[in-house]
């Protein structure tokens, strides 16, 4: 790693003779002021954002859906770290139709679990700390072996090609004592709303700093980027957590990773800054088609089940789990497996599900205009991504 000194902090050498960054705590010094590109880029931001808040109050039964923007999140984060899957091999693993098996899977899943634990958790306080980031991380690498799910890291990491040494890295973050220290930092600075600094400038702050602090041996791609959607809940900006930026940070991970260290070696905090407003402004608009679009669906398909007895029912749960066998309908409504085909049957009928395996036993469902109505592109932007780039190395 080069030598850095900014407002963000400087590089230093550790014992073992290698430099390490450590960073100053947040906000910076000296105060931040944006100019006027940046106060442009938060009106923009902050409107965008209520145009949002304000379409989604229209939403009837909003919670029903929130776990489908969390899966969609939860992949695209996944895939900014390589980690790549769909959201079909999602539904279905969770469906557990013995359709699927693969790590990748198997990592966004517990992603989402993740996710929700800190959705749940924000429902009791909206205290976001140390103690919530590492249950995360555990929840997040649960089973793995390597990583240390659940724990901050024994002992120095750092970011670079794959097999570099320390001396080598691009980024070696700052050693343990310091590691614990910056973290309380961030944590005081996270949850202290008494500051005038605008919530969205600072949840940018605290994603680059999580990242300039890495304190977690793996997962602090994914953890931080969870830490911007609970932040973005906490400022309750949004009654439902329906805008994710893990889409706009994946099509620009060039420039998202440069900005981050521009941070780092430049203190260039406003360039930061403005990319996650752009990213927030741009964000925000998309999430407000699919919200107008779940709104016409969901009127349509009231109409559709209108006068089935037990449809709403099935309904509801389809919108949590869009793809599912009888099993699972048995499961979830307390009826019979003969019960359970049967209203999927007439579902079928109805043109609400289309089965996908073909097979005359274990037939699975699949909620076609729902899950291609929360798409709104995001699949095939993703797969462009993925096409385009050769994977990064990692540590
Ligand atoms: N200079 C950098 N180059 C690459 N990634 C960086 C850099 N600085 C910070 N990062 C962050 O580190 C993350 C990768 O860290 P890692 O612990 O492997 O996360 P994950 O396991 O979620 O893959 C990136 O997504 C990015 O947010
Ligand atoms: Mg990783």
């Amino acid at each position: 790693m080069n030598p850095m000194q900014s407002s963000a902090g400087r590089t230093q050498q550790v014992p073992d003779g290698y430099l390490a960054f450590f960073p100053n705590p947040l906000p910076p010094h000296p105060v931040l002021a944006l100019d006027d590109e940046g106060m442009l880029a938060l009106t923009k931001a902050e409107f965008e954002l209520g145009r949002l808040a304000q379409m989604a109050k229209s939403i009837p039964n909003p919670d029903l859906f929130a776990g489908m923007y969390v899966r969609r999140e939860a992949i695209l984060s996944s895939e900014i770290e390589n980690i790549s899957c769909t959201l079909d091999e999602v539904l279905e693993y969770e469906a557990d139709t013995d359709h699927v098996q693969s790590k990748a899977v198997e990592k966004v899943v517990k992603y989402v679990r993740a996710f929700h634990g800190g959705l749940a958790h924000l429902t009791q306080t909206s205290k976001i700390d140390s103690v919530l980031l590492r249950d995360l991380h555990g929840i997040l690498l649960q089973g793995e072996e390597e990583g240390n799910p659940g724990s901050f890291r024994p002992r120095q990491n750092w970011i670079g090609r794959a097999g570099s040494s320390a001396a080598e890295a691009d980024y070696v973050p700052p050693p343990e004592q310091e590691m614990y220290q910056a973290l309380g930092n961030l944590e005081y600075f996270v949850n202290e709303h008494q500051s005038p600094m605008a919530p969205l400038v600072r949840c940018a702050l605290a994603h680059a700093q999580f990242e300039t602090i890495h304190p977690f041996t793996d997962g602090n791609g994914r953890i931080g980027r969870l830490l911007i959607a609970l932040i973005l809940c906490q400022m309750k900006k949004l009654e439902q957590p329906l805008l994710y930026i893990s889409l706009y940070l994946l099509e620009n991970r060039a420039e998202y990773y440069e900005r981050l260290t521009g941070i780092r070696a430049k203190g260039d905090w406003l360039g930061w800054i403005k990319f996650f407003l752009l990213g927030i402004e741009l964000t925000a608009k998309e999430a407000v088609g699919v919200s107008e679009r779940l709104v016409a669906l969901q009127a349509d398909m009231n109409t559709l089940v209108q006068g089935q007895r037990r449809g709403p029912q099935l309904l509801r749960l389809l919108y949590e789990s869009p793809i599912i066998d009888a099993r699972g309908v048995k499961r979830h409504l307390d009826v019979t497996l003969d019960t359970a085909i049967a209203r999927l049957q007439k579902f079928e009928q109805l043109g609400i599900v289309r089965e996908i395996t073909g097979r005359k036993r274990g037939r699975v469902y699949r909620f076609d205009r729902y899950i291609d109505s929360l798409d709104d592109g995001w699949s095939a932007r993703k797969a462009l991504v993925r096409a385009a780039s050769a994977p990064v190395a990692g540590r």
